[in-house]
């Protein structure tokens, strides 16, 4: 693979499994130096190991992204240990099950709203000094179909998804003349734990893999993408056959 990232430094969140591993140990083969945060320890180390296995290079962080107490002690930490921040991915998410919305309770729907929407803002508002000190930082906040289908059972997952889109878009026009930019991206049904919680009715099989939709994050995050600032986008629009 080319070293397109050498040099680079990208967080991910949700790096410990799922979509976040594998977007994290492409961009550690790629050349970047990659900031893995999730709470699993295991699957961080997972994920650092294929990293390493790789030729890159990982820092694994494990970090409750809803501890926002702490946000500031994780910026703390980071400042002294990276120059600058080249790519923030948001990959964390969290949904158990798919309900009507009249069922919900207010701590589930609450502490989803927390890791679905706040966590991705809040992350975003603390890392932008880091992300500022690179030449042209790209933000990718992770959406999914309901950006643009009002489908049923998603209750704060699919508000806060939606919400992220325009995110990524409110983010760009506040900061309209920077380098840095901001996009959103809806990767498709991928086969993942969060999908096997899901989609209980639909055989893994059906659909695929996560390292499918890896290029689509990969080209968000990298110079040729440069003129896409606050989008919402599809991994199947961005990935070339
Ligand atoms: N899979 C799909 O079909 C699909 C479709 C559309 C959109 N998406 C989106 O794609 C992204 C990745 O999803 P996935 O399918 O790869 O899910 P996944 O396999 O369940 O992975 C979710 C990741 O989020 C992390 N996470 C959850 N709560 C956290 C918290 N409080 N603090 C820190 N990390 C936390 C988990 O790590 P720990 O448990 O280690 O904390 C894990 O690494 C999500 O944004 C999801 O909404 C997925």
């Amino acid at each position: 693979m080319s070293k397109a990232f050498q040099d680079r430094i990208i967080m991910v969140t949700g790096a410990s499994d799922g979509i976040g591993q594998h977007v994290a140990a492409a961009l550690g083969e790629a050349g970047a130096s990659v900031i893995a945060i999730g709470r699993n320890e295991d699957g961080l180390q997972q994920t650092m190991e294929r990293i390493e296995e790789l030729g890159g290079r990982c820092l694994c962080v494990p970090f409750d992204l809803t501890d926002f107490d702490n946000y500031g002690k994780l910026f703390l930490s980071l400042k002294d240990q990276i120059p600058h921040l080249d790519g923030l991915v948001h990959c964390a998410a969290s949904i158990d099950r798919c309900a009507p919305m009249q069922y919900i309770k207010q701590d589930v729907f609450r502490e989803s709203l927390d890791i679905n929407l706040t966590a991705p803002n809040m992350l975003t508002q603390m890392m932008l000094p880091l992300l500022r000190r690179a030449d042209a930082a790209s933000v990718v906040f992770t959406t999914c179909d309901m950006v643009d289908e009002d489908q049923n059972n998603w209750h704060a997952y699919g508000m806060a998804k939606r919400a992220l889109a325009y995110a990524a878009a409110m983010w760009q026009n506040e900061h309209e003349e920077k380098p840095y930019r901001f996009n959103a991206l809806n990767p498709g049904l991928v086969r993942t734990a969060l999908f096997k919680r899901t989609f209980g009715g639909m055989h893994p099989n059906e659909v695929p893999a996560a390292t499918t939709v890896v290029p689509a994050y990969l080209y968000l995050l990298s110079d040729d993408s440069k003129e896409i600032r606050g989008q919402s986008l599809h991994a199947k629009d961005l990935i070339k056959e």
